[in-house]
C-alpha cells in the first residue's frame, strides 16, 4: 500500500508528480486561501505524510490527532510554525528547505534595504500620482548606503549571502550572532560585535536569525532607543522578532529613520495596521525567497525530504534528529 500524503497548498507540479508517483496524496487546490483548520485536523488523522508551508501551525493540539504521521516537511526553511518538541515527543520527523533560498532571500533584503533607503516606493508613487512638480535640491532625499555601515542580526546562510553583496556597496559589515565565525570574519572582513554596540554603531541594522522562544522581541524599545536617528531596520526574517508597537513607535517619533518589512507578527498584516500608515515604512508580502526558480526548488526539496523519510531514510534535511532515533 502507498503512503498517505497530504499537501496543504497547491504547490509546482513538479514536487507534486514526484510525490504523486509514490504516494496517495490529496491536495488543498487552492492558491490564495490556506487550508481550514478543522480540514486539516481531520486530514492529519490517518496520513503518513503531511507536506505543509509556514502559514500552517503545526501545533502539539493537532500533532495529538495524527494516529500514522511520520512526518511533516516544511516548505520553508524557518520551522518555527511547528511545534518540533511535541512532534519530536511522538517520533515525527520535521523537514525543512535551507539553502536553496539563501541567494534569492539575500538579494530581496538587499532590494528592501535599498529601497527603504532611498524611498524608492514613496518616490514612484510620487509620480504615479501626479505630485511631481518639480526637481528640488532636497526633494525625496534619502540614507546613502555605499559606504554605510551594515549591522547584521543573525549571520547564517542568508546573513553571509548578504554580506557579500554588501561587500560590493563598500560598507563596512558588523554581525551579531550566539557563536562567532571566524571563517566569515576573515573571508568577508566582518567584525563581531554584541547586539547593543552593533545596534549603536550601524546605519543599517538587517535581522536574519530564525524566531524562536529567544529572539521574539529581540528588537524591542530599548534595542530601538540604541539606534542611530539616522538608521535603517530591515526585517526578513519572523514578524516577531521585532516588537511592531515597539516600532511603530521608534518610526513615529524619530528614534530611528526607516523600515524595511518582509515579516509580520500577523501574516497577511491588517490593511488598517498603524505601520502601514508610516511613510517610512516599506512593507512587502513575505516574499524573500519568492522567485519562480526558488520556489519551485523549494517544493521539490520539500517533497524530496517527505520521500525519504516514508520511504525510511533519514531526510537530507532533518530539523530534528531526535526523532529519527526514536524511529530508528
Ligand atoms: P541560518 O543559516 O540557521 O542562520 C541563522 C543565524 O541566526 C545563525 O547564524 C545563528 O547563529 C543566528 N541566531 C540564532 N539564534 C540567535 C539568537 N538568539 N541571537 C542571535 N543570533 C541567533 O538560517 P538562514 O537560512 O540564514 O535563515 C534565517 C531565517 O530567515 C529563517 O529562520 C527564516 O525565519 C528567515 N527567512 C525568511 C525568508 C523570507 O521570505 N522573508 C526566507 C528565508 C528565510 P548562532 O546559532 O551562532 O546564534
Ligand atoms: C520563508 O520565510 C522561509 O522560512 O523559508
Amino acid at each position: 500500500m502507498k503512503p498517505k500524503v497530504f499537501i496543504t497548498r497547491k504547490i509546482p507540479s513538479s514536487a507534486w508528480e514526484q510525490i504523486r508517483q509514490a504516494c496517495d496524496v490529496e491536495m488543498w487546490e487552492q492558491e490564495d486561501t490556506p487550508v481550514p483548520r478543522e480540514i486539516l485536523e481531520e486530514k492529519i488523522v490517518d496520513v503518513d505524510g503531511l507536506y505543509c508551508l509556514l502559514t500552517e501551525t503545526i501545533d502539539e493540539e493537532l500533532l495529538r490527532r495524527a494516529k500514522r504521521l511520520k512526518v511533516v516537511s516544511n516548505m520553508a526553511v524557518g520551522y518555527n510554525n511547528i511545534d518540533v518538541a511535541a512532534a519530536s515527543k511522538r517520533g515525527i520527523l520535521v523537514t525543512n528547505t535551507p539553502g536553496v533560498l539563501t541567494e534569492t532571500t539575500a538579494d530581496l533584503t538587499f532590494a528592501l534595504l535599498l529601497a527603504t533607503a532611498r524611498r524608492i516606493v514613496e518616490a514612484a508613487d510620487y509620480v504615479r500620482e501626479g505630485r511631481w512638480k518639480t526637481w528640488s535640491p532636497m526633494l525625496l532625499t534619502g540614507q546613502d548606503v555605499y559606504g554605510a555601515t551594515l549591522g547584521i542580526v543573525g549571520l547564517g546562510r542568508i546573513g553571509e549571502a548578504l554580506a557579500k553583496r554588501a561587500k560590493g556597496f563598500a560598507m563596512r559589515i558588523l554581525y551579531y550572532n550566539r557563536s562567532r565565525k571566524p571563517q566569515a570574519e576573515e573571508e568577508l572582513g566582518l567584525e563581531y560585535r554584541d547586539l547593543h554596540t552593533l545596534l549603536q554603531e550601524a546605519d543599517f541594522v538587517c535581522i536574519l536569525t530564525p524566531y524562536t522562544a529567544e529572539t521574539k522581541d529581540l528588537i524591542g524599545a530599548r534595542e530601538l532607543s540604541l539606534m542611530k536617528k539616522t538608521a535603517v531596520l530591515i526585517n526578513s526574517a519572523r514578524g516577531g522578532i521585532v516588537n511592531e508597537q515597539a516600532l511603530y513607535e521608534a518610526l513615529q517619533n524619530g528614534t530611528i529613520w526607516a523600515a524595511g518589512l518582509d515579516v509580520f507578527a500577523e501574516e497577511p498584516i491588517a490593511p488598517d495596521h498603524p505601520l502601514l500608515r508610516l511613510p517610512n515604512v516599506v512593507a512587502l508580502p513575505h516574499i524573500g525567497s519568492a522567485s519562480i526558480r526558488t520556489r519551485t526548488k523549494m517544493a521539490e526539496l520539500a517533497a524530496q525530504n517527505l520521500l525519504q523519510a516514508l520511504n525510511g531514510e533519514r531526510p537530507a534535511h532533518l530539523v530534528n534528529p531526535e526523532a529519527w532515533d526514536r524511529q530508528a
